[in-house]
């Protein structure tokens, strides 16, 4: 018997984006430069969110959404060390308060993945002090920005920035693992030149750089808090679940890389945090053989599976908000089917004890795809890159008569 699962009122839906993904015109960014080098493609005016936001926010508005998730780009706040940038922190001021004026509550990130020129160049999260100089950018945006946002995230999916750029060698700082060479990944990318790292000192570096992040995060959320005790902040964390089929190694294997990939990090950092941004997009169980639907990142189509990864989560009795899950789908044929099975897998866990706040659909716009360019579409909001014409896809409406309704028939 089918029956209806309602989400409780004041339950956040909207949509996500990052900056450099969207912005356009970012100078001093670590991205920028490896895209000067030919390593990944051209970033140029994107979708020119940066100029366009009140018409975007006007189309999630009109879709029904009352939270958006956008990251702040550190290029600009920050363009040399220790020195900010008024007019650019006045920006996103702007754009925060183009949010409130539509009572679309925000969800800032403070850094999305990249990374300014001048850090990354005098060793980036390879330096021993990273921690203090991410914590004094978090400070000076927190007390610019504290009036107008109550959430805060200090940063996004810590795991895959460090897996791509010290293990597989795709972004930037492309710092490869000989190994890697031998492994076939789902997710394309750039593979590079570069004279790859020994097995030993490349990992050692990596776990060193996850170390430093924790501390980073750390340090931040110390710093925010003493500017904005009653901010929430957090941090994002990428969670890919992990299962195994009947065989009781495959569930051992599972369980190792739950805590690899999820806990490992999360317990580290679990009393410097008031709530968890959960991204979802992949789940793997170990033995199980069976194919299926891919979007057009050739990655499973395994939607309803949010729930498992919302379940890894529940253990942190943290207030939980998906800060991202979508699908790659140019045709638009597969999003409004992915939307309505996430929500159900949402709405599932939070029938379990899940203490979920909100679903952010990843993405609110068509974007650059790390490290491919523009041509996977996540947008709930196609971009034409010639004229940046936006154009509402009908799977946007499939999402909006969700919002409406407040809930979903299992
Ligand atoms: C990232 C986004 C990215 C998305 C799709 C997430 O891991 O946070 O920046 O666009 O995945 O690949």
């Amino acid at each position: 018997m089918s029956k209806e699962i309602k989400f409780p009122a004041g339950f956040y839906w909207g949509a996500a984006t990052s900056a450099f993904q969207v912005e356009g015109g970012i100078t001093g960014m670590n991205w920028e430069v490896a895209a000067q080098k030919g390593k990944v493609p051209h970033i140029g005016r994107a979708a020119d969110h940066y100029n366009r936001y009140e018409e975007d926010f006007d189309i999630a508005k009109e879709l029904g959404h009352n939270a958006h998730r956008f990251s702040i780009e550190w290029a600009r706040i920050e363009p040399q060390e220790g020195k900010f940038d008024e007019k650019e922190i006045e920006h996103y001021r702007d754009v925060l308060k183009a949010l409130r004026a539509r009572n679309i509550e925000p969800f800032v990130t403070l850094w999305h993945f990249t990374l300014p020129v001048w850090f990354t160049e005098s060793g980036g999260f390879e330096r021993e002090d990273a921690p203090e100089i991410f914590a004094r950018y978090a400070a000076y945006v927190s007390s610019h920005i504290g009036d107008l946002c109550v959430h805060i995230s200090t940063m996004n999916e810590p795991y895959v920035f460090t897996g791509q750029g010290w293990l597989r060698g795709a972004w930037p700082p492309f710092k490869r693992l000989a190994v890697m060479d031998k492994v076939s990944f789902t997710n394309p990318g750039v593979l590079h030149e570069d004279a790859p790292q020994g097995f030993v000192s490349g990992v050692r570096t990596y776990l060193t750089v996850l170390s430093t992040l924790a501390r980073s995060h750390k340090a931040a959320y110390t710093a925010i808090k003493k500017v904005l005790p009653d901010a929430q902040v957090g941090l994002v964390k990428q969670v890919i679940a992990f299962s195994g089929n009947w065989n009781p190694l495959n569930k051992l294997i599972a369980m190792f890389a739950n805590y690899f990939w999820t806990h490992r990090f999360l317990r580290r950092i679990r009393r410097h945090c008031d709530e968890i941004g959960l991204n979802y997009y992949h789940c793997h169980e170990y033995g199980d053989k069976k194919s299926y639907k891919k979007t057009d990142m050739g990655w499973d189509a395994r939607p309803d599976r949010i729930y498992d990864a919302l379940m890894i989560l529940k253990r942190y009795r943290k207030p939980i908000f998906i800060s991202e899950a979508g699908v790659a789908d140019s045709d638009d044929d597969l999003r409004g089917w992915y939307i309505t099975e996430q929500v159900k897998g949402t709405a599932r866990a939070l029938s379990e004890g899940v203490p979920i706040i909100g679903h952010l659909y990843w993405s609110l716009l068509d974007n650059y795809e790390l490290a491919l360019g523009y041509e996977k579409r996540f947008g709930l909001v196609e971009i034409d890159y010639d004229t940046l014409e936006r154009k509402i896809r009908p799977s946007a409406y499939v999402y909006k008569k969700i919002i409406e309704r407040g809930g979903v028939v299992e």
